[in-house]
């Protein structure tokens, strides 16, 4: 992962010199791991192989009994499996790799609750073979639970009482409701790690069981994840690229660049820009402060918010994510609209460059994240970076960031209101 735009300009040797003992004490910090929910620090590195046979041999029996597998979660119980399988997998995988492969289409539940979505799922379910993978930490949270709710009687109308054998739960090791059905019913089971949070838990069974299902390679995710475990172990700010990027966003945040634009030219990076968020989000914005983390993928939001960018307020900065080179990239058609310009990849380059011309001007900061390719390996060096960045960011910002008190008052306000409704 290599990092540009106004890197430079903001981390000069003075800031550096001033920022390296602290940034030291917080890597220290999160490696000694005595602080709750830093078990993903170094959990690729320590994954068990046994762990990693055992998902593969479950995905293997997904696909042998379903067509279909529904992946019920909200937040982080969802949302690095839904950003994987868009990077990595076919656009069209459900429509066509899927069958072609041998492995389930997969559909996403749990994270809303909209009628409509549920119905016309139920529709296009009957004529498959369905299993569930249902995914909660706490095995409480109101709105997976009641879609489960709602699969459970769709399986058991459809399988009558071997039904049971179409559930596949991940969730904590003892505590919740969810672990005691489990056990009590006897689903097939994988266990969120107690010290690891949702939104830092997708290289864990949470993200690697669904992702494995669909026929992606997630040894190479983990390989991916452990060579950037290695490489930001690196305690030299002046070399870091995640503690650079940590360091940058918050000498941004105490400048009052509020707002962090995730932008991305490879539209198949859109759903890790919206983790990117929930990561961020939940993380960094507590105790009133915070930098707010939008998302925009272009060309398609230049014709919209690309207006704000380029006039309105500056209290944002943009965070451009860049695929250095595409493995299957598209030939253009030649013309005089695109002179020398050959690929579609090349002329997202360009066009992010007349964007950054566009922008420079205004004083808008940029900062540049290239990612090598797009494959397993960048995925999981992808996921590593970016967390960690969050957590030493957040620390730099004086937050904890392993909680989420507000989620968790919504969570209990709607029990509670649950229980008044008449
Ligand atoms: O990152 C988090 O902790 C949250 O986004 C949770 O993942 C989300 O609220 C779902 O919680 P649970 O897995 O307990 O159902």
């Amino acid at each position: 992962m290599k990092l540009t735009g106004d890197i430079d300009t903001l981390l000069t040797e003075d800031v550096l010199e001033r920022y390296q003992e602290r940034i030291e004490l917080i890597h220290h910090k999160l490696h000694q791991k005595k602080e709750p929910f830093t078990g993903w620090v170094d959990y690729p590195a320590n994954i068990s192989p046994s762990l990693v046979e055992d998902i593969l041999s479950c995905a293997a029996k997904i696909s042998q009994q379903c067509t279909a597998l529904v992946v019920i979660g909200i937040g982080g119980s969802y949302l690095g499996a839904k950003a994987c399988i868009e990077l990595l997998q076919s656009p069209f995988y459900n429509e066509r790799y899927a069958h072609l492969q041998h492995t389930p289409k997969i559909y996403f539940a749990g994270h809303h609750l909209s009628s409509i979505y549920y119905r016309e799922l139920f529709k296009l379910l009957q004529e498959e073979e369905v299993a569930v993978c249902v995914i909660s930490k706490s095995g409480t949270t109101l709105e997976p639970a009641v879609v489960f709710a709602l699969f459970k009687e769709f399986l058991q109308q459809k399988y009558g009482n071997r039904a049971k054998e179409h559930i596949y739960a991940i969730t904590d090791r003892s505590k919740g409701a969810l672990r005691q059905e489990a056990d009590e019913q006897g689903y097939t089971t994988f266990v969120v790690p107690d010290d690891i949070g949702g939104r830092y838990s997708v290289l864990t069974p949470v993200g690697l069981l669904p992702i494995a299902c669909a026929g992606i390679d997630i040894k190479a995710i983990l390989a991916g994840a452990q060579k950037a475990y290695q490489e930001m172990q690196c305690l030299d700010l002046r070399l870091n690229e995640c503690y650079r990027y940590s360091l940058a966003r918050h000498l941004l945040g105490k400048k009052g660049k509020t707002i962090e634009i995730f932008e991305v030219y490879e539209g198949k990076l859109r759903y890790f820009t919206e983790w990117l968020k929930q990561l961020f989000g939940e993380s960094g914005c507590k105790d009133g402060c915070g930098i707010f983390p939008a998302s925009l993928q272009m060309s398609t939001d230049l014709h919209s918010m690309g207006q704000f960018l380029q006039e309105g307020r500056q209290d944002f900065f943009e965070t451009v994510i860049t695929v250095q080179q595409l493995a299957e990239d598209m030939m253009l058609i030649p013309s005089p609209l695109t002179g020398q310009v050959n690929t579609m990849h090349q002329l997202n380059e360009v066009i992010q460059q007349s964007v950054r011309k566009a922008h420079a001007p205004n004083g808008t900061v940029n900062l540049t994240i290239a990612v090598e390719n797009i494959s397993p390996e960048t995925f999981g060096e992808m996921v590593y970076f970016f967390e960690k960045a969050c957590a030493v960011s957040c620390y730099l910002d004086g937050v904890n960031p392993f909680d989420q008190p507000g989620v968790e008052d919504y969570k209990r306000n709607i029990k509670a209101l649950v229980k008044e409704a008449k």
